[in-house]
């Protein structure tokens, strides 16, 4: 089927307002090829275009790439050092896109660990994009689930310490407002590529009711078909939030 007829089978007024997807696959994808890894993580990116693009032209509001992971670290020297590059080169080259597209950049993750050339163009694309209002587009680097929570627990456990919150006061609303998301709404779809099986540490409080959708897709191979295909999905599934498949119909 052609992008323009699973595009036009898209109910726009109940689109997903956060995607978050994982994108996996760009190594076996470039071995596949006979090339090094790096050459799929460089093929990814052509992915992110597609997906950013697709989510704006559709108006989805929010998008989150995991781009960079806190185990990530533990990969050969030269894939992180090629990723991190990698990740100021896009930065920089997209920045006019995502101004011209009113696109704002935001990114989730112990920012302060990455190397010094990578955050400065990070930062400096969150501060160039800051008014953007169309879509935001928010990176996971260095980011894990746990240590988000962790940090979130200790700044709770803080301000607990010094009686400016009591733990009665505590509830679901406090904890996300400590987390990386903060006045990011919950992503509605999670979409995993690689046909890998997990969540991988990956916005494990705010996944809490997401829909889950994995395919076998590699992630440079990821097109807006691809996106397409996955928000059809969620259009079908019934989303229950723990009531009777009765008293959502009514
Ligand atoms: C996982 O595939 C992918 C990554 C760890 C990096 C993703 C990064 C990009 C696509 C680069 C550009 C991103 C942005 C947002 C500017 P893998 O290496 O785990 O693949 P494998 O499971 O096949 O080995």
């Amino acid at each position: 089927m052609s992008d323009s007829n699973l595009k036009d089978k898209i109910d726009l007024n109940r689109l997903p307002k956060h995607i978050a997807t994982i994108m996996d696959g760009n190594g076996r994808w470039a071995k596949s090829k006979g090339k090094v890894r790096v050459f799929g993580h460089k093929n990814g990116v052509k992915a992110v275009r597609e997906i950013t693009e697709g989510c704006a032209e559709l108006g989805v509001p929010y998008l989150t790439l995991y781009a960079f992971s806190t185990e990530n670290w533990q990969r050969p020297k030269l894939e992180v050092n090629a990723l991190m590059s990698l990740l100021v080169n896009t930065i920089e080259s997209e920045i006019k896109t995502l101004q011209d597209n009113n696109i704002k950049l935001q990114a989730i993750g112990d920012i302060s660990k990455l190397p010094e050339k990578t955050r400065n163009s990070l930062l400096r694309g969150i501060e160039d994009t800051r008014n953007n209002t169309r879509m935001t587009l928010i990176l996971a680097l260095n980011y894990s689930s746990r240590w988000e929570l962790t940090q979130g627990m200790q700044r709770i456990a803080e301000k607990v310490s010094r009686d400016e919150l009591k733990p009665a006061d505590i509830n679901e609303h406090v904890i996300s407002e400590h987390l990386a998301t903060q006045g990011i709404p919950d992503p509605e779809l999670m979409i995993r590529t690689s046909g890998e099986l997990r969540i991988s540490n990956y916005l494990l409080w705010q996944l809490a009711y997401a829909e889950l959708y994995f395919t076998e897709v590699l992630w440079p191979d990821f097109r807006k078909e691809n996106l397409y295909q996955a928000i059809l999905d969620f259009q079908g599934r019934e989303r229950r939030f723990g009531k009777t498949g009765e008293q959502v119909v009514s």
